[in-house]
């Protein structure tokens, strides 16, 4: 992701972007395993360009960008001509083009729902104001002007119910919030951690943490964390995490989001292992075969990992119990082996008892981390564009992909690519699954 910033005071910046998680996502990570392997480098996940609004002043004398305000009244005023110029020329700094946020306490409030849906752009242009903020114009204007974003243009965020002295600490605020969020962002303890609670657990408040020593004065960790009993472990994590919410923030799970936030136990997010282990096939295979009215899509997987498609495989289970499972298998292109890197996310189940809880999210997330640490170059799936736009998929007839002949033609809507940018673009033609799936519909 690009991340552009449009302020007064870039320095106020140089410190967040550059500690910690902010600082190492927008570096290559070398793997610890193989740090002299360059293939095993994990990219940049975030780059970030922070500019001077000065730069765009028309006073070239004393760089001004603000004026008194209209009608009287405390502070400054940012005028509309620099910021419009601003916003216009960082836009053309690269051809993808940004979702521009303005940061302002009228805005729309940050939420972990926000920064998931911010997560999903490729880049971002930050506005933060300053002083007593921007004429009203220049919103309006940005507001209007054309974008791909769909949100009319402009979106305005606000961090809280309270003045800051200007946007700076709230565009910081939602990068971190952001940047965390990307697929290869956190360290690899870190991510499991994250990637084993569903969407509804997220939005709950986060149990209480001990570590040593197991006594200080006189108050102990709670026995349960030094048992070793780990399905015990997260019970109790699970309980405390429900009871501070309901207590601080009823609010949380009363939202109607996640109907099932209040009783939905922690989905677990695992690999399975290629094969999978002979005991754990059949629960594999039975998944599959209850999402699905036929029993051709477990055949499928059957034969996929009978074959030597499958680049991963993704499990998720609720309370131990086995509930959803996805594949990711390779594709070709037209143009043969001198395009790599192209793969299907296929097939994806969700026992038909534990859907619509966020199995199929959290698992098609985790395929979408691993696509990308696999440095995959596109992955394509056959499936509901409402729910996969958010994950960053978008119509593969876009990109000038044609789906496999084995798709039919009242489906072509239904078949997307994400595409990743840290390839080189995959040239436009015809591409295709993996042998069993075009055998089974032939
Ligand atoms: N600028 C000043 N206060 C702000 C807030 N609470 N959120 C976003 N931008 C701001």
């Amino acid at each position: 992701m690009r991340i552009d910033v449009l302020t007064l005071f870039p320095e106020m910046f140089d410190g967040v972007l550059g500690s910690s998680i902010l600082a190492r996502a927008s570096r290559d990570v070398p793997d610890p395993a193989a740090p002299d392997d360059p293939s095993r480098v994990r990219p940049a996940v975030a780059s970030y360009h922070v500019h001077q609004l000065r730069d765009w002043s028309d006073d070239p004398k004393h760089a001004r960008v603000d004026s008194p305000p209209y009608g009287g009244g405390p502070g400054m005023v940012l005028r509309c001509e620099p910021v419009w110029s601003a916003v216009r020329g960082i836009a053309a700094m690269d051809p993808t083009p940004p979702r521009r946020v303005l940061l302002t306490p009228k805005g729309r409030p940050l939420t972990q729902a926000l920064c998931e849906e911010l997560a999903q752009e490729q880049r971002l242009l930050l506005v933060a104001g300053h002083y007593e903020g921007l004429d009203q114009r220049v919103v309006d204007r940005l507001r209007e002007d054309d974008n791909t974003s769909g949100d009319g243009g402009l979106l305005e965020v606000s961090v809280g119910d309270y003045v800051l002295s200007g946007g700076e600490l709230p565009a910081m605020t939602l990068i971190d919030a952001v940047v965390r969020l990307l697929p290869g962002a956190l360290g690899h303890a870190e991510s499991a951690h994250r990637d084993s609670f569903s969407p509804g657990v997220a939005r709950r408040l986060d149990h209480p943490h001990y570590t040593r020593p197991p006594d200080w004065q006189g108050h102990p960790v709670p026995d349960v964390l030094l048992s070793g009993d780990h399905a015990a472990i997260d019970a109790w994590r699970d309980e405390q995490s429900r009871r501070l919410t309901a207590e601080r923030r009823p609010d949380l799970l009363s939202t109607g989001s996640d109907p099932s936030a209040s009783t939905a136990p922690l989905i677990v997010i695992r690999d399975t292992g290629l094969p999978p282990p002979k005991a754990e096939l059949d629960p594999l295979l039975a998944v599959h075969a209850a999402a699905f009215p036929t029993d051709a899509e477990a055949q499928l997987v059957r034969r996929l990992f009978a074959g030597h498609d499958v680049l991963f495989s993704v499990a998720a289970d609720r309370d131990d119990q086995l509930v959803g499972h996805v594949l990711v298998s390779a594709m070709t292109h037209e143009h043969g082996g001198s395009v790599r890197g192209l793969a299907a996310l296929a097939p994806l189940a969700v026992h038909p008892d534990h859907q619509r809880r966020g199995v199929g999210t959290a698992l098609a997330r985790e395929a979408v981390r691993q696509a990308r640490e696999h440095r995959l170059a596109a992955l394509f799936v056959l499936g509901d564009p409402d729910f996969y736009r958010p994950l960053g998929f978008r119509p593969a007839a876009d990109h000038g992909y044609t789906p496999p002949e084995s798709v039919p033609p009242e489906h072509h809507h239904a078949f997307q690519v994400l595409p990743f940018p840290h390839r080189r673009p995959v040239p436009p033609g015809r591409v295709r699954f993996a042998g069993p799936f075009d055998d089974l519909d032939n």
